[in-house]
């Protein structure tokens, strides 16, 4: 298992190119099941969850070739039986659910476990399907799926903690192929549902209203192949505004679609951080202190729970108290006791952090939990004095593509140690 050592304290300076989003393309990928003819998939991050994904597809007999950052796909014989282990691996993978049971009539897929973010049921998910007209059981660890054709219906996803994203998109995928018209209320308005919809529609699905809370498709017999470039990474794009902001630097980011992003930004000015954006491209920089701001996390367009401990460890840099509420994912805050060792003083009250700022970080050795805290603890170990080594960072690799060489770009002491 690899390792980052990071001597921090430098602030980043230059420019940085976003990769393609993971959380589009998964889906996306999944959806090329839905048809027997090639799809091309463009703008295709190099990440390790993106490969498994690759894996899964072949693994119900589709030809899946890779090609610098372009990903083609041809399923023109599957079968609906993914192959246990393999899926119960990476959650995203619940996504081709859908898909194999709108072109099969049958689908059998492991459950995916809960993980250390939190319990991650599928219910809304089976619920979804079950309103198209599938029979759902669950048999010794699969999940079920029949029906000989779905039928168009109303399904209402909104759940504990809001709408589902990957939920809306399994549904929407698998009503491309059902009987009439589906009518999702209270669907995600996440950017990659709007991607997913228009590589579907590109694959001559009829869906309107993706990005809104009603999503309407108009089944369709069959769909073609397509090819579909991903929109930019919103996640690694805040990821890196919120690095650049942590080690007082100026960074220069570019490909990006600022407009995926008004939360973060606008959270990111009331600190004192400085934004200009200019079409594609986001300045950041930073001079002097920030004030403590308070963030809840939210379904979008609100505040991403994917960037919750990002913000947390520029809070922890924030001289004052900063209040961050997580409303999306339970168990997300593994990274605050590893934060603690780097010198933050952070509370959990409830489903919220209580972050005491101001106090200078000196480097650790830390353990990354999930993708996200990962990523927090990298910007940690960039902004503090002294060596920080992060371990696991197969955490990170799921997410970001070649985060340490870009780092480096930027001017960051950051090594990798293999098989450390
Ligand atoms: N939920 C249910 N029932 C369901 C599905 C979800 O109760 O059937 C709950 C979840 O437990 C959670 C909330 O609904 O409390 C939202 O979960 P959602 O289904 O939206 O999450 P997801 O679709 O499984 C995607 C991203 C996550 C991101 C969330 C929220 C992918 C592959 N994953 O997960 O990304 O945090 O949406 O925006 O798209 C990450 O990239 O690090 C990551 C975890």
């Amino acid at each position: 298992m690899d390792s980052f050592l990071i001597k921090g304290g430098r602030p980043l300076e230059g420019d940085v190119h976003i990769s393609g989003a993971k959380n589009s393309v998964l889906p996306i990928m999944a959806a090329a099941l839905l048809t027997s003819e090639k799809c091309v998939i463009r703008r295709v991050p190099d990440l390790s969850d993106v490969r498994f994904m690759g894996q899964i597809l072949e693994s119900l007999g589709a030809k899946v070739k890779f090609d610098g950052d372009t990903v083609t796909i041809q399923a023109s014989e599957i079968k609906g039986v993914g192959d246990y282990e393999l899926i119960r691996k990476m959650r995203g993978s619940i996504c081709i659910l859908g898909p194999l049971t709108s072109r099969l009539g049958e689908a059998m897929v492991s459950l995916p476990g809960g993980c250390v973010i939190g319990a991650r049921p599928v219910d809304l998910h089976l619920k979804g399907l079950a309103a198209l007209g599938a029979k759902i059981q669950i048999n010794n660890g699969y999940v079920h799926a029949a029906a000989r054709r779905l039928k168009g219906a109303e399904v209402f996803l909104g759940g504990r903690s809001g709408p589902t994203v990957l939920g809306t998109g399994n549904v929407m995928m698998a009503a491309t192929l059902a009987d009439g018209v589906t009518k999702i209320e209270s669907a995600a308005c996440e950017p990659e549902v709007v991607d997913l919809a228009d590589f579907l529609n590109a694959m001559g699905a009829r869906i309107t209203g993706a990005g809104s809370p009603t999503i309407t498709i108009t089944g369709v017999q069959s769909l073609h192949g397509a090819e579909h470039e991903a929109i930019p990474d919103r996640i690694e794009t805040a990821t890196f505004a919120i690095a650049a902001a942590a080690t007082q630097g100026h960074v220069t980011i570019h490909g990006s679609r600022p407009e995926h992003l008004h939360a973060v930004l606008d959270k990111l000015k009331e600190a004192g951080v400085k934004v200009a954006r200019s079409g594609a491209t986001l300045k950041i920089s930073r001079h002097g202190k920030l004030k403590p701001v308070d963030v809840t996390t939210l379904p979008y367009s609100g505040f991403p729970t994917d960037v919750q401990a990002q913000m947390m460890v520029l809070m922890a840099l924030t001289p004052g108290i900063s209040v961050i509420t997580e409303r999306i994912f339970e168990s997300r805050f593994m990274h605050v006791s590893e934060l603690a060792r780097l010198g933050a003083e952070i509370a959990i009250e409830g489903p919220s952090a209580i972050v005491k700022g101001g106090r200078p970080l000196s480097g650790a050795p830390v353990m990354a939990s999930d993708l996200r805290a990962s990523a927090a603890l990298v910007i940690a170990g960039l902004a503090a004095g002294g060596a920080t080594q992060v371990n696991r960072v197969y955490h990170i690799d799921r997410g970001y593509e070649k985060i340490d060489d870009k780092l480096r770009q930027l001017g960051a002491n950051i090594q990798r140690l293999e098989g450390l």
